[in-house]
């Protein structure tokens, strides 16, 4: 039987998410931190309220609630969801789970699932990606937890997911804070993307002097093509966009001071702490922290007076550029979900999350079906970018990535992620590289020994120490 559902936190992504569940027929108690918003979200609900019970604090909301229970929580990262939780526990019992549907880190999932276990209680990290307009209609939802914790929410979560050719986009994906790391790393590739798109709106608008709408127009017809996905769509519909006070192009209006709740960084310093370097990605939060530097940049400007010439690019060599720095991006998110799932012996399966990602989700592209066949065969090394489908796409397209970057560097447009995953393929791609001089700087200043490439010897000294 499925358990009483109830969810906590009515803003923005949660408020979509209760009435998703209620449109889907599902009966639900809500509650939030302000009560006015509980009673604004009833009359908001409107039919849907038939199904709605509605409490004034989260306390109240679980004590009206008949066992076993689902509690959604859908409030900030963090301090507020430690909070909640400790509200709950005394008006649980063995049986009721926990839902975090927020963006968390999944280390403090994995410590809430254990706090929660070993008092019986069940806890579900739950990655939910696609804005207001996902949660509400259909998001791309992410699971960690427990088998049996799943199953009994299964159908749920599968009717109020985005769906591909009908099958939902929603799955367990491992166990504990394994959800909200594959969201986590779907944030991550979703800054680099955005970035890698910001770029090539860049040397559009101040390499060739294009106008927003213009440049809109053509993300609108790269839309069409390989390029198709979410991302690509809503950029051309804001560079289309003119702002209602001015009339100008609504861009030109808007402060160039991204701001960055978390995710993103969290990727990449897990990427590092694994010993791994998600270039791309960790351009992408850095071009982040940079933009919000806005009064060192304004100085930069005046002090060093480089400036940015015209660049000598096509559209198709835009296009193709920005193919090849989104498999990319994908390719060293999923690098890092690999090294994770070796690490906390997670057993994720690659082609499942590419499916999970392929509708709903903020990085939905036609790409992820194609990723998602490619982990089903046999990628050589386990790598995306050597699956056949990709490897040819990237020799296809290098070209143009080369002449996207060197094209950038010689007439002073900054593009870091671009410059990134052409560093990373030309290093991917290079059998022989430099990394022996460093070995033999290494024992040059600190006699840490090397691999003789001839013998296989390890521990070995170069002539310096003779
Ligand atoms: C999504 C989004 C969303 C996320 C922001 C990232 O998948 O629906 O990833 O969950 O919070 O897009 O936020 P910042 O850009 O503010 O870090």
């Amino acid at each position: 039987t499925l358990p009483t559902l109830g969810l906590y936190g009515l803003g923005t992504m949660g408020s979509a998410l209760a009435l998703n569940i209620l449109d889907n027929g599902y009966p639900l108690h809500v509650s939030n931190r302000s009560a006015n918003v509980t009673k604004d979200f009833v009359t908001e609900a409107g039919p849907l309220a038939e199904k709605l019970t509605s409490a004034d604090s989260l306390v109240e909301m679980a004590q009206a609630m008949p066992a076993p229970r689902a509690i959604i929580l859908m409030v900030p990262a963090g301090k507020p969801v430690d909070d909640s939780i400790e509200q709950l526990i005394p008006h649980l019992e063995p049986g009721d789970v926990i839902v975090d549907a927020g963006n968390a880190d999944f280390n403090d999932t994995r410590r809430r699932t254990g706090e929660l276990e070993s008092r019986g209680l069940a806890f579900l990290g739950m990655g939910v990606s696609g804005g207001e307009e996902g949660a509400r209609n259909g998001p791309s939802i992410m699971v960690g937890g427990t088998d049996s914790v799943w199953h009994g929410l299964k159908e749920v979560i599968d009717a109020i997911a985005a769906k591909f050719d009908g099958a939902p986009c929603a799955a367990r994906l491992g166990p504990d804070g394994a959800g909200h790391f594959v969201k986590t790393v779907h944030n991550g590739i979703e800054y680099a993307d955005m970035e890698l798109i910001a770029e090539v709106y860049g040397l559009m608008r101040y390499g060739r002097d294009m106008e927003p709408a213009a440049i809109g127009e053509v993300f609108g017809g790269w839309n069409e093509g390989r390029l198709q996905s979410y991302l690509v769509e809503i950029t051309a519909e804001v560079l289309a966009a003119k702002d209602s006070k001015t009339g100008e192009p609504a861009v030109d209006v808007i402060l160039d001071r991204a701001g960055q709740k978390g995710t993103g960084r969290w990727t990449v310093i897990e990427a590092l702490r694994m010993g791994q370097s998600a270039s791309a990605i960790e351009a992408a939060v850095g071009a982040r922290s940079w933009s919000a530097e806005k009064g060192t940049r304004k100085a930069g400007a005046d002090i060093l007076g480089f400036t940015r010439g015209s660049v000598d690019l096509t559209n198709e060599d835009l296009e193709a550029a920005l193919l090849a720095g989104r498999v990319v991006a994908y390719a060293q998110g999923f690098r890092i979900l690999k090294a994770a799932s070796d690490e906390f012996e997670w057993s994720l399966d690659f082609a499942t999350i590419a499916e999970v990602w392929r509708a709903g989700c903020i990085i939905r592209s036609s790409l992820l079906d194609e990723i998602a066949s490619a982990f089903r065969g046999n990628l050589p090394e386990g790598q995306l970018i050597f699956g056949d489908d990709f490897a040819e796409l990237l020799r296809s397209t290098m070209p143009a990535l080369r002449k996207v970057v060197s094209a950038a560097a010689l007439s002073g447009h900054a593009v870091p992620a671009f410059s990134a995953a052409l560093g990373f393929l030309d290093t991917m791609s290079t059998a022989r590289g430099t990394t022996d001089l460093i070995q033999g700087q290494r024992d040059r200043f600190g006699m840490h020994g090397f691999e003789r490439l001839d013998t296989g010897e390890t521990g070995q000294h170069g002539p310096w120490w003779d």
